[in-house]
């Protein structure tokens, strides 16, 4: 039985991680960023000591704010990270880094393989990219596993908004011109815990779901899944709604080396959105 220590494991994907950890019989220790800053490198240590597995999942994670207010993202996605990793690198325990699509351009036409060279166009990309290179060099033997377009139980998301924005209004618009893979936080958390187990060497892996789609594919699939009439979700350009942070236009991730080392890719995304869905809505 190992032992599991989550930082910002109070958030949208920790609550899952601590879930699917426990039910795979390991036991999880869970901190959210009142009880372990990990900004604060001696408490970072002092955390550290006696657990097998750290996943850090803690980061600044609000997108647009993080324009304004990058050296203070920084503190979190970067000077954090690389507190986590030399705590962990020091006692020789295995790391698992969440980490972004935002640390890519945005500009492809395929998906980004694992080691594309990171191009990051916002703020909260940078410092994210800036995470995982800190992690990278400071323990080469953790997995920084890249994530997108999540959305679970447990926190604001765009599934969730969509619920909320379904009972308020008759019609919305949504954007047709990102395209990504819906990932539900519960199966991301199932991948990271089968890499673990797996014993997988350090580097680079990607966690998302199968298949891909828009906003709008996603708002529609919701819809239907729901139950309700799917011609009410209109499609708009990414023009109609400018936001202080560029996003990607293609954030497609490709899980190629998953399967080079035998672990199973996560399903598609839409028979996931259908089983996460009567938890979100209730
Ligand atoms: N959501 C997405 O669509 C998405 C996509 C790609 C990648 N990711 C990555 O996935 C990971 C998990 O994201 P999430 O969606 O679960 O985000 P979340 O719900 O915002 O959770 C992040 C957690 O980090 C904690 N935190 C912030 N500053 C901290 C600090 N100094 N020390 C310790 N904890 C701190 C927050 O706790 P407090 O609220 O208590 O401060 C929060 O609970 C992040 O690395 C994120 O970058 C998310």
């Amino acid at each position: 039985m190992k032992r599991w220590l989550l930082t910002g494991g109070r958030g949208m994907l920790g609550q899952d991680l601590a879930r699917v950890v426990e039910r795979s019989g390991d036991q999880v220790l869970v901190t959210g960023s009142a009880d372990l800053d990990i900004t604060d490198a001696q408490a970072v240590q002092d955390a550290v000591g006696d657990v097998d597995v750290v996943v850090n999942c803690a980061a600044w994670t609000a997108v647009d704010d993080a324009e304004t207010h990058e050296a203070q993202a920084f503190s979190i996605n970067a000077t954090g990270a690389a507190n986590v990793a030399r705590a962990c690198a020091q006692r020789g325990v295995r790391l698992v880094q969440i980490s972004t699509d935002y640390v890519f351009d945005g500009t492809a036409t395929t998906p980004y393989a694992e080691d594309t060279t990171q191009r990051p166009r916002s703020a909260y990309g940078r410092t994210k990219c800036a995470g995982e290179w800190a992690v990278r060099s400071l323990h080469p033997d953790a997995l920084v596993v890249r994530t997108a377009w999540l959305y679970g139980a447990g926190g604001g998301n765009f599934v969730a908004t969509m619920a909320r924005l379904a009972g308020e209004r008759d019609t919305l618009t949504v954007v047709d011109d990102q395209r990504g893979q819906p990932t539900w936080t519960v199966d991301l958390a199932d991948l990271v815990v089968r890499l673990v187990d797996a014993g997988v060497p350090g580097g680079y892996w990607h966690g998302v779901s199968a298949g891909e789609t828009t906003w709008w594919g996603l708002a529609r699939a919701v819809f239907e899944e729901a139950g309700w009439d799917p011609e009410r979700v209109q499609a708009v350009g990414s023009d109609q709604f400018v936001r202080p942070a560029p996003r990607p236009a293609y954030s497609v991730l490709g899980t190629a080396r998953l399967s080079e080392h035998g672990v199973a890719p996560v399903r598609d995304w839409a028979d996931a959105l259908r089983e996460a869905l009567p938890e979100l809505l209730a």
